[in-house]
């Protein structure tokens, strides 16, 4: 405000929110009296002491900044952000936007609004104060956001006099009101610091008007005016501080944040400040220590959020510990300095408690090993985990609760397939249409002549390549065909209706006889998906118990396999082949 007709069209706004009997002091409703401060038309060289003052009473209010103001005092505008007041728009160089085009007020609103996106995080929302109180709905419809008026006009730009301020605050405010003020006046300053400590004796808490409105239920439309939120007996009350946990996991930390129902939360783990543009949490994540985490809960990041919560997470976190397996032969190996091992043998987990390794440790087949590490002046380490198989394998990712632990373990153990290497087998990695070749040549113990590799014709089968042998062994088998004359495609991973129709052949050509179904099989719901060719491999494979489909009785024909269905569905092959052991021992 800096005119004197504008003090006209003031007077008149305020007089109109003051006559009506809005604020007994008797019809107290539920919820504390709440008010919002709003200083206009900074920042400016005083908004600094202002800032002070307000931070050591705690107090949060609303700056409706001018885009040239903010340009100048950039520093004050993140200040004020950081501090947890709300930032506002007030246009850019104070015009009176009724007298402008829409093309024009809408610059002088988005202009602004990108220098306090520099504080507060692109796509913030800010609430516009047009100068002068002046607009129309045209005007309105230009700025797009809510207009916010006020009810207490303290014309402090006027009478320059801090005890005019203070005196004229305490007079007019009531429960919900809005009260204007200007940061560019050293009178205001201490004037407006005077009332608010008179006004918190009486009760008053002070809220941002984003706050003002959500404490109260209330939503604030683009483009409506709002000078006031009277009580309505409701009070959402102020948003609530969050809480951070950590615990220790695989040498980092978890962090898990939990805030008030409907808040967003937004966090940093570099110290770094927090605005819209800041990390949203949506569930636990790691951090390596020390770190310094930072997080709000918010329902706007501008004007409604909590305080924010810093957590310094310093202490070290052991690393958990290498597992070894030789010949039997457990090593467990620290990778913290200072942290002691423990370790299980029965598949219970690990803790601090368990037996402190010393030295190598025989195991017997079928031991599943457990091992953590920690000590004095750190967490303790997450989980490691290993198998000894009963066929003396070592896994660090197949165990006894898998369902296909026992056919890896006998695959493996018989040289039928291999684990890739440090006891890692990767059960769900895709096996490939070449893989699949080595397997059975494997299995089949057969051996590959010079002319069975001269007449493969598959240009795209590399007579250097692992799976080079076993392809040409079962091409001229007729265990296996191109995807054309000329191609295999062997790095490709076989589907299931390709993986039936080479299994059948396998079965075919080692003479395995077969007299049909006792009992036929209910049809696949997802039997017009299986390729003409496969039908009769994909029926037979299924009856012979093979390959089956999943739950929900589909059998999924184009789908790749997985190392472990591999490693299942060659084990029941061979049982078929031995004349139905199952007997894994005699493997
Ligand atoms: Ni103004």
């Amino acid at each position: 405000m800096k005119k004197i007709a504008a003090f006209v069209l003031a007077l008149a706004l305020a007089a109109g929110a003051l006559s009506t009997p809005a604020v007994s002091i008797g019809a107290r409703a539920a919820g504390k009296k709440l008010v919002a401060l709003t200083f206009d038309d900074g920042p400016g060289p005083y908004t600094s002491r202002l800032l002070d003052g307000l931070k050591a009473r705690g107090v949060k209010v609303t700056f409706f900044m001018l885009g040239s103001s903010a340009a100048n005092y950039s520093g004050l505008v993140s200040r004020a952000y950081q501090e947890g007041h709300q930032i506002a728009n007030h246009s850019y160089d104070h015009s009176e936007l009724t007298g402008l085009s829409d093309s024009q007020v809408r610059s002088q609103i988005k202009r602004t609004n990108a220098l306090l996106d520099k504080a507060c995080g692109k796509g913030s929302t800010y609430l516009v104060r047009a100068p002068y109180g002046s607009s129309n709905a045209r005007v309105r419809a230009a700025i797009g956001a809510p207009l916010v008026f006020w009810t207490v006009d303290t014309l402090d730009w006027m009478y320059r006099n801090a005890q005019t301020v203070k005196n004229n605050i305490l007079r007019d405010t009531f429960d919900g009101s809005i009260v204007l003020v200007h940061d560019i006046h050293s009178t205001t300053v201490d004037g407006a610091l005077s009332a608010i400590d008179v006004l918190k004796g009486r009760g008053y808490e002070f809220v941002t008007v984003r706050e003002l409105f959500r404490r109260r239920g209330r939503n604030m439309a683009n483009c409506v005016e709002y000078e006031s939120s009277k009580p309505n007996g409701v009070d959402l009350g102020p948003v609530k501080a969050l809480s951070i946990t950590a615990e220790p996991a695989d040498g980092k930390l978890r962090v898990t944040i939990k805030a008030q129902s409907g808040a967003g939360i937004y966090y940093s783990t570099d110290g770094s400040s927090l605005n819209r543009e800041s990390k949203r949490y949506s569930g636990p994540f790691l951090v390596k220590t020390p770190c310094t985490l930072r997080a709000v809960a918010a329902f706007d990041m501008n004007g409604s959020r909590s305080d924010t919560v810093e957590k310094k997470l310093s202490m070290p976190v052991a690393q958990a510990p290498e597992i070894r397996i030789d010949e039997g032969v457990l090593t467990l190996t620290g990778k913290t300095a200072g942290a002691q091992i423990h370790y299980t043998l029965d598949g219970s987990a690990a803790s601090m408690e368990s037996p402190i390794y010393a030295g190598p440790v025989e195991l017997q087949p079928g031991a599943v090993v457990s091992a953590c590490a920690g000590g004095k002046g750190m967490l303790s380490s997450g989980e490691s985990r290993a198998v000894y198989s009963g066929r003396g394998n070592f896994f660090r990712d197949v165990f006894p609760n898998h369902w296909f632990y026992e056919s890896v373990d006998r695959a493996v153990s018989a040289g039928y397939l291999y684990g890739v290497g440090n006891g890692r087998f990767c059960p769900g990695d895709d096996v490939t249409r070449g893989q699949l070749a080595a397997l059975l040549y494997r299995y089949s113990g057969e051996t590959v002549f010079e002319q069975d590799l001269e007449a493969m014709p598959f240009e795209d089968v590399e007579r250097g390549k692992y799976y080079a042998a076993a392809v040409a062994w079962a091409y001229s088998r007729g265990i296996v065909s191109g995807v054309d004359e000329k191609s295999f495609q062997p790095e490709r991973g076989v589907t299931r209706q390709e993986m039936s129709r080479i299994l059948c052949r396998y079965l075919e050509v080692s003479g395995f006889s077969w007299d049909g179904p006792g009992e036929e099989l209910p049809a696949y719901a997802d039997a017009e998906e299986i390729a003409p060719w496969a039908e009769s491999a994909v029926k037979r494979a299924s009856e012979l118990g093979l390959m089956m489909g999943d739950d929900k009785g589909n059998f999924l024909p184009k789908e790749s396999s997985a190392r472990s269905q591999a490693a299942a569905v060659l084990m029941r092959l061979s049982d078929l082949l031995s004349g139905g052991s199952s007997d894994p021992s005699e493997m």
